[in-house]
């Protein structure tokens, strides 16, 4: 198995891409399919977002980190964990832009794209062992064309597991390799330390980052096509 891993987004073709935005796109698709939504679909702009809104697709998505104009929901997992806000979504479909994780959804060209974030790191690796392919390539959110280090610990952790479970003689591009080694030196405390960590913090979503550092909490997979219309591994 080739493993390739990039930092930033990139528009490469290829066959199955595994995007990952710890901080907080993929954590967020994996809560909103926990909360029970049927779909969601990714779209890079805000006025694409309308549009699908106007079709009776509830609007999530920030930018600046906040909640945008005329949306329904921000890009907040916890908010999720609110009653009144979990009624609202439960069944229905979502179509979600944020500024960095879904334009790193929409940059890569690949015929099978899945979510992963720290909550469903397991759950991705399962998927992918019974897939077994050839070849996987790691996208990275990063933040504004720029690495955010808990995309690569993600990133890290992924390869790490992928070479203990399914094959240790994975050919690595040098960028998994360093990935790996970025996620065997930090711990999960280490990455509130990061840049888009203490954005976060100094807006008040705390508690989105101990609901993002969790390894193993959500079982969803969030699958797409090229169309970028996400449902979890059960549904495709
Ligand atoms: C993004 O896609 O840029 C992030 O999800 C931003 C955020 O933390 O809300």
């Amino acid at each position: 198995m080739r493993i390739e891993t990039y930092f930033i987004p990139v528009p490469i073709e290829t066959r199955i891409a595994v995007i990952i935005d710890v901080l907080r796109a993929t954590s967020m698709a994996c809560a909103l399919f926990e909360a029970g939504i049927s779909e969601l679909v990714m779209v890079p702009t805000v006025e694409e977002a309308l549009e699908w809104k106007k079709k009776g697709y509830l609007a999530a998505g920030e930018r600046g980190a906040l909640k945008i104009k005329g949306f329904d929901l921000d890009n907040s997992p916890t908010e999720l964990t609110k009653q009144e806000v979990l009624s609202k979504v439960r069944g229905r479909s979502v179509v979600m832009t944020t500024t960095n994780g879904t334009r790193a959804v929409n940059e890569a060209k690949a015929s099978l794209k899945i979510l992963a974030c720290l909550n469903n790191l397991p759950s991705v690796v399962k998927h992918l062992k019974a897939l077994n392919p050839k070849k996987i390539s790691i996208i990275c959110a990063g933040t504004q064309m720029r690495i955010s280090m808990e995309d690569v610990y993600c990133a890290g952790l992924l390869v790490n597991t992928l070479r203990d479970e399914i094959t240790f003689k994975a050919d690595m591009d040098d960028a998994s390799h360093l990935a790996m080694l970025v996620a065997r030196h930090l711990t999960l405390k280490d990455l509130k330390e990061t840049e888009h960590a203490k954005r976060l913090a100094s807006k008040g979503f705390e508690a989105d980052l101990t609901h993002a550092f969790r390894v193993g909490t959500s079982s969803v997979v969030p699958l797409a096509d090229r169309a970028n219309v996400f449902h979890t591994s059960s549904k495709m």
